[in-house]
């Protein structure tokens, strides 16, 4: 680790408290000068430090730049060694992930970015990714389940980010089927799970869970086709909560549920959540969409809905609507 990434690690741990530089040049055996100079490039790459006569420095509780030293920190001792690689901008963090799987990655690898160029979303959609003010992740993991089960992956993970933002923000979530997450009537959580499956056994090889999040309103504001879906957790930055904190969090719950799917668990709380159980939606089928009432969630994650003429049938994939 460098001089400036175990700053870094250290200045996170201790977050708005002080630290001499004679502290932590000798906490880290280097000199006061590489402390002096690792805290230069740091604020230079936009990090929040306060330097102070007689103190030190210490990260101030503004400062919000996606890293790992900020996420370990929060990480739950079994998920200590995951391998967490942290781009300032990338195109999809779920390519990379991808590309990684492929490469042969067996550690349960995390890829996030503080902004996607071209941020996919589900049924060949962009998501739109601008830097500062979202989480952009993708977990690679290798779970034990065949291909007819993925969807469960994805009931499994918006449970995981609904329980984190829960917990770190006492905001209560909603879920629309399969996995967007709503606050307020607003879309602020995507989620889009990318399965490559072994064609003999038919079980999953691999899965990406991409999770996007709009963590507070960007600079710019939602672009005008987004306007009346898109939402964001916060209007502007909270006072203590940063999204390495959120995004660590998502990453334990995620990880936590699908360490083990088969419990299924997990699909009462996706039912609680739910937005659509007992309403009348709108399925799309063949292009068409069609009336129907969403009556259940079935033990693979699957919307059991009533159409018009009374026939129950049960949603694996697709698209619906409110
Ligand atoms: C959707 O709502 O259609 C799903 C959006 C998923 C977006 C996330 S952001 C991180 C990951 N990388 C991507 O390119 N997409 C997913």
């Amino acid at each position: 680790m460098s001089t400036k990434q175990n700053l870094l690690k250290t200045l996170e741990e201790k977050r708005e408290k002080y630290i001499s530089g004679e502290q932590l040049a000798s906490l880290m055996n280097v000199s006061r000068s590489a402390i002096w100079k690792a805290v230069k490039s740091l604020k230079e790459e936009g990090y929040d430090i306060e330097s102070t006569t007689n103190k030190g420095y210490r990260l101030n509780k503004e400062s919000d730049i996606m890293s790992s030293e900020g996420i370990i920190p929060w990480l739950l001792p079994d998920n200590q060694n995951l391998d967490i690689i942290v781009y300032k901008t990338i195109g999809s963090t779920n390519q990379e992930a991808k590309k990684i799987a492929l490469e042969g990655a067996k550690k349960i690898t995390v890829i996030i970015a503080e902004e996607q160029t071209r941020g996919r979303g589900r049924m060949g959609r962009s998501f739109y990714s601008p830097p500062k003010s979202g989480i952009y992740l993708s977990l690679v993991l290798r779970p034990n389940v065949h291909a007819s089960e993925a969807v469960l992956v994805t009931t499994g993970a918006s449970v995981g980010v609904c329980r984190a933002i829960q917990k770190v923000t006492g905001i209560e979530p909603q879920i629309k089927w399969v996995n967007d997450i709503y606050v307020n009537g607003r879309k602020i959580v995507g989620i889009l799970t990318e399965a490559v499956t072994n064609f003999e056994n038919g079980l999953v090889e691999f899965i990406i869970i991409g999770i996007g999040i709009n963590f507070k309103r960007p600079e710019d504001d939602f672009p005008k086709d987004l306007e009346e879906i898109a939402g964001a957790l916060f209007d502007k930055k909270p006072d203590t909560l940063t999204r390495n904190r959120l995004a660590a969090e998502i990453i334990n719950e995620v990880l936590n549920i699908c360490g083990d799917l088969n419990k299924r668990g997990f699909l009462e709380e996706y039912k609680s959540h739910s937005m659509v159980l007992g309403k009348k939606i709108k399925v799309c089928k063949n292009n068409q969409w069609q009336s129907a009432t969403a009556i259940d969630i079935d033990n693979d994650g699957g919307l059991i809905v009533r159409n018009e003429s009374g026939k129950i049938e049960t949603l694996n994939s697709g698209e619906i609507s409110i």
